[in-house]
C-alpha cells in the first residue's frame, strides 16, 4: 500500500498559530488491515517502570476503548533490540496505526521505516523519533517545561544567586535535551554573570533514580559532606532523578536544605513535595496528552483529517505536532492541581504528614 499524507500549512487568521493539517489519502488505507473490522492500535512502550507510563498506557486504552478501538501494548524494558521485536511483532499483528514511546529516539527511526514499508503510519509519543519520515508527534511543550523548573529554580534561590548541581536526563532521549535547552535559556545570564554557579552536572543514564544518586553523590564528595555541602539547589529534570538526589540528601541528613526540582507529579514525588523533601514538579496533565493521542490515532485509522497546531524539525522534516502545555506542582497548589484533577488523591499524598500539619481537606 502507498502511503500518500498531504501536509497543507494554514495560516491561522485569529492567531499566530499555525495549523497543519494533516490527513491520509489511501484508498484502503481505513480499518480493515487486519480484517478485525475494527480499528487496531499498536502501543509500544520504553517501559513501564515508572509510574507515568502506567498512567499514559491506561488513559490510552480506555479512550480507546471509547472510541470503540482495541490497542496492543508492548513494553520493551528500556531494551532497543526488544523495542524494535516489539513493533515487528505489532506490524505482524496487522495494526493500522502505532503509537511509539521510544527508549532511544534514534534507534526507532528504522521501526517507522519498517511500519511505513507495511503502509502503516506512526505517532510518536511524548518523545520525538528523528531522522525519518515520522507521520505525528503528540507532546508537551519540552522546552517550555526546563523554562518552568530553571525560573522556579532563580525565583526561589535568595537574591536569585546560589551554588547548584545540574542533572540531566537520559541522553538517548530527545526530550532530555529539549528540557536542557529550556533550562538554559533562562540559568544563562545568570551563569554569565556568576550570580550562579554550577558545582556539579552530568548525565542519568537511562533516567535511572541510581544514576541521579550517583551523581548527587559525586557532588557531595567534591563540595563538602553533612552540613557542609555547599549547596543551594539541584536541578533535577523529572521526578525519578529528583528522587535518586533526595535519597543522597538524606543520607548527609540535609533533605530539605536544598532546592530540588522535578517533572512529572508522580505520587512518590508529591509526597516529597507534601513532607518538604522536594520543592516541585512539573504536573503534566498525561490523561490529556494519551486521551489526545488516542483520538488522533483512531482518526488517522480511520483515514479522517487531523489537525496540528504546532511543527517539529525532526532533522529530515517537520513532523505535524500537537504540544500541550503544563502546570508547576509546589506543596502551595496540590490541592488545585493534582488532586483536583483526581491524578492522585488527598489521603495519598499526604499518608506520611502529621494529621495536625496538613492542609485542610478539599
Ligand atoms: C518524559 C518524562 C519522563 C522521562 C523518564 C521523558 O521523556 O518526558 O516525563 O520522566 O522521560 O521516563
Amino acid at each position: 500500500m502507498k502511503l500518500r499524507i498531504s501536509l497543507v500549512v494554514l495560516s491561522c487568521v485569529l492567531s499566530v498559530l499555525t495549523g497543519l493539517l494533516l490527513s491520509r489519502r489511501s484508498s484502503d488505507a481505513v480499518t480493515n488491515l487486519n480484517g478485525k473490522g475494527k480499528v487496531v492500535i499498536g502501543l509500544s512502550m520504553d517501559t513501564l517502570k515508572e509510574a507515568r507510563w502506567q498512567a499514559d498506557r491506561d488513559f490510552f486504552i480506555k479512550r480507546a476503548g471509547d472510541l470503540g478501538a482495541e490497542v496492543l501494548v508492548q513494553s520493551a524494558n528500556g531494551d532497543d533490540g526488544q523495542q524494535i521485536r516489539d513493533v515487528e511483532s505489532l506490524i505482524t499483528r496487522k495494526v493500522n496505526v502505532i503509537v511509539i514511546i521510544p527508549h532511544n529516539g534514534a534507534a526507532m527511526a528504522k521501526a517507522v521505516a519498517m511500519a511505513h514499508q507495511a503502509g502503516i503510519l506512526v505517532i510518536a509519543y511524548d518523545r520525538l523519533i528523528p531522522s525519518c519520515d515520522l507521520d505525528l508527534y503528540v507532546t508537551f511543550d519540552n522546552i517550555r517545561i526546563g523554562e518552568m523548573q530553571a525560573k522556579y529554580l532563580v525565583e526561589n534561590l535568595p537574591q536569585h544567586k546560589g551554588k547548584i548541581v545540574r542533572i540531566y536526563g537520559a541522553k538517548s532521549d530527545n526530550n532530555a535535551f529539549l528540557f536542557k535547552r529550556g533550562q538554559d535559556n533562562i540559568l544563562k545570564p545568570y551563569i554569565e554573570r556568576s550570580d550562579i554557579t554550577v558545582i556539579h552536572e552530568d548525565w542519568a543514564e537511562d533516567w535511572k533514580l541510581e544514576n541521579a544518586k550517583k551523581i548527587m553523590n559525586a557532588a557531595i564528595t567534591k563540595s563538602g559532606q553533612g552540613k557542609n555541602f555547599d549547596c543551594d539547589a539541584v536541578l533535577a529534570p523529572n521526578d525519578n532523578t529528583a528522587g535518586g538526589s533526595v535519597q543522597a540528601l538524606n543520607e548527609e541528613g540535609i533533605t530539605g536544605r536544598v532546592i530540588v526540582t522535578g517533572q512529572d507529579a508522580d505520587l512518590v514525588a508529591c509526597q516529597r513535595i507534601a513532607l518538604g523533601k522536594q520543592s516541585m514538579s512539573i504536573y503534566k496533565p498525561i490523561k490529556q496528552l494519551a486521551t489526545k493521542a488516542a483520538e488522533l490515532a483512531v482518526n488517522l485509522a480511520a483515514g479522517k483529517p487531523v489537525i496540528a497546531n504546532s511543527a517539529t524539525n525532526n532533522g529530515q522534516r517537520d513532523v505535524p505536532s500537537v504540544l500541550l502545555d503544563t502546570v508547576i506542582v509546589t506543596k502551595d497548589n496540590l490541592a488545585g492541581t493534582v488532586i483536583r484533577d483526581s491524578f492522585h488523591s488527598y489521603d495519598d499524598i499526604y499518608r506520611d504528614v502529621p494529621a495536625k500539619q496538613r492542609p485542610p481537606k478539599p
